[in-house]
């Protein structure tokens, strides 16, 4: 696909059919996260693709609106920025979570990018937080958002 083609065609989709995502359209999308530009080249950004219903599921409880998506994803990729490794964490993970959102489209699988940064669950505790103890990851690594992906049932 053409790039402005992506570009025209890119929207948020968040009904899912109940089918796998072909794996090499997923490794195609993950490759997309990796060759995003990072500041200073420093790469803080750390992907990790979740399939397992259950916490899938979790990761849509993680904040109060607008994650709900996740829980009929046939997969999600939860983008950590290590703000260790780069105080740049924002940009970078935002840039990579774009160029993974456009490689979505490209391969025809829908995506929608699910905020965590700045956002609180039902009970007024925090998004972040929450994904870092569902993924068991350390508090260096910050959380812009998830990408949800699944095959477009819109
Ligand atoms: C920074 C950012 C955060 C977003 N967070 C959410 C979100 O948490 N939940 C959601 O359903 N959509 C989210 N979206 C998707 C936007 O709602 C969507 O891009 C916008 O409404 C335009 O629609 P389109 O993407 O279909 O063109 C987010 C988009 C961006 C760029």
């Amino acid at each position: 696909m053409e790039l402005m083609d992506a570009m025209l065609q890119r929207h948020s989709i968040r009904r899912y059919a109940d089918e796998a995502i072909p794996e090499e359209k997923l490794e195609k999308i993950l490759e997309a996260g990796r060759l995003a530009p990072t500041s200073m080249n420093r790469k803080p950004c750390v992907f990790c693709l979740v399939k397992d219903r259950e916490t899938l599921e979790a990761l849509a409880s993680a904040k109060s609106a607008g994650a709900a998506m996740l829980a009929s994803a046939g997969a999600a990729i939860v983008v950590f920025g290590d703000s260790n490794k780069a105080d740049t964490w924002i940009e970078d993970s935002s840039i990579a979570l774009t160029y993974m959102h456009l490689m979505a489209t490209d391969q025809g699988v829908g995506s929608c990018w699910v905020q965590m940064h700045m956002r609180k669950d039902a009970n007024g505790g925090d998004a972040e937080d929450n994904v870092r103890r569902i993924m068991s990851a350390p508090d260096s690594y910050r959380v812009v958002g998830v990408l949800s992906l699944g095959v477009p049932a819109e």
